[in-house]
C-alpha cells in the first residue's frame, strides 16, 4: 500500500525519507515491540511516512495511552492522517517533541518507537535528534528503531550504533528481520 507515493518522496528527498519502500508488517511489529508500547503511558512515534509503524503501535496501545507522531514529510502526514484520524500527526520535526509534549500537558514520555533513517542524516543531525531522544525519555522509558544490515557497516551505520552506546550503555539488537526489503535489524535501549 502506498508504495509508489513512498518512492515518489524518495526520489524528491532521498536522505530525509533514506528507504525505497515502506517497511514490511514483520519490521514494524519488530520495532513497535521492542520499544515496550504495550507499557507506556506517553508514547511518541518518530517518522511514520505511510503509517506501517504507526499500525503496529496501534495494535499494542493502550487504551489510556497518549500517543502522537511527528512526520517531516506533509505528503506522508496527509497519508498517515487519512489512514489513522483518530492519531495526532504533526508536520514538524522529532527534533521538536519536547514542544508537543508540553502542549499536550505532559513533560516526557515512556516510549518512543522511531522510524528515522539515521544513517543518512550527518554527524550534527543524528547528535540532535538523539539528544531529543533522551531529553523527552522519562527514567526507565524506551527507544527502538531500525536499520538496515548493509547499512550497519557503513561509516554513518556506525558511528549512529555507537552514539547509541554512549547515550544509553546498553543497547539491544535483535536477529535480522528477513521478511523486510532490504532486511533490517532493531536496536532498542533504556533510558
Ligand atoms: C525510512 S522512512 C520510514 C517510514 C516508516 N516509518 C516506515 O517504516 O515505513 C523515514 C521517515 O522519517 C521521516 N523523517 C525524516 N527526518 C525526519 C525528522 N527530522 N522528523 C520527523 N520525521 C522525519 C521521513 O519523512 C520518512 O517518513
Amino acid at each position: 500500500m502506498y508504495v509508489l507515493r513512498f518512492l515518489k518522496e524518495f526520489v524528491n528527498h532521498p536522505a530525509a525519507i533514506g528507504a525505497v519502500a515502506p517497511s514490511s508488517r514483520h519490521l514494524a511489529r519488530k520495532v513497535a515491540g521492542s520499544a515496550g508500547v504495550g507499557d507506556a503511558s506517553v508514547v511518541i512515534e518518530f517518522g511514520p511516512g505511510t503509517g506501517v509503524i504507526t499500525a503496529a503501535i496501534l495494535e499494542l496501545l493502550r487504551p489510556d495511552a497518549l500517543f502522537f507522531a511527528l512526520e517531516i514529510n506533509p505528503e506522508f502526514v496527509e497519508i498517515t492522517r487519512k489512514r489513522f484520524p483518530h492519531v495526532t500527526v504533526h508536520n514538524d520535526s522529532a527534533a521538536n517533541a519536547r514542544k508537543y509534549l508540553e502542549e499536550a500537558g505532559v513533560d516526557s514520555c515512556q516510549c518512543i518507537v522511531s522510524g528515522l533513517p539515521w544513517t543518512t542524516f550527518d554527524n550534527q543531525l543524528q547528535d540532535t535528534l538523539l539528544n531529543t531522544v533522551v531529553d523527552v525519555l522519562a527514567p526507565g522509558g524506551r527507544f527502538a528503531t531500525y536499520t538496515y544490515l548493509q547499512s550497519t557497516v557503513l561509516p554513518s551505520g556506525i558511528r549512529f550504533r555507537k552514539k547509541l552506546c554512549a547515550a544509553f550503555g546498553d543497547l539491544g539488537i535483535t536477529r535480522p528481520v528477513w521478511r523486510n526489503v532490504p532486511p533490517a535489524v532493531v536496536y532498542y535501549a533504556q533510558k
